[in-house]
């Protein structure tokens, strides 16, 4: 069981005032519970990113669906790296775009190098790699929390 640490943290009032606005928007209910969430994530998307072991990572992309053969070459990449491909979501965002997103679950280096290969291919106008982590990771970083509340 971890032991609760307290610290002070000195910041301008307006910076403060602004991450109390943004913290109650989001429905926090202390500003720890903001802090703690704002450092794991942190934590976790440095460390998972070069961890070993399986980590998992959410791919997303936006696409104009009129794009020739765009879609045909997205799901291509993905067959050529089934096992790293957990599920994806196809959201028609409108008459023109869509949005997919994908669970890739791996290596940390080859969940980079597809998501960087969907992300880079022609067409795609935006696209998003981000990592959490794996079943290990969040037991340890959690572990704590568990035993103060
Ligand atoms: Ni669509």
């Amino acid at each position: 069981m971890s032991e609760l640490v307290r610290f002070s943290v000195s910041l301008e009032s307006p910076l403060l005032g602004a991450f109390d606005r943004l913290i109650e928007g989001k429905g926090y209910a202390t500003r720890s519970e903001a802090i703690r969430d704002l450092l794991r994530e942190q934590l976790l998307r440095e460390r998972s990113q070069r961890a070993r072991g399986e980590q998992v990572a959410v791919v997303s992309l936006v696409y104009d669906h009129h794009e020739r053969r765009l879609a045909d070459r997205l799901m291509d990449r993905q067959h050529h790296h089934h096992r790293l491909v957990v599920s994806t979501m196809h959201v028609h965002l409108g008459p023109h775009h869509c949005l997919e997103v994908t669970v890739l679950r791996g290596p940390a280096h080859q969940i980079r190098q597809l998501g960087d290969k969907l992300i880079a291919t022609k067409g795609v106008l935006h696209g998003e790699i981000r990592f959490t982590a794996g079943e290990q990771e969040l037991s340890r970083l959690h572990s704590a929390e568990h035993h103060q509340e």
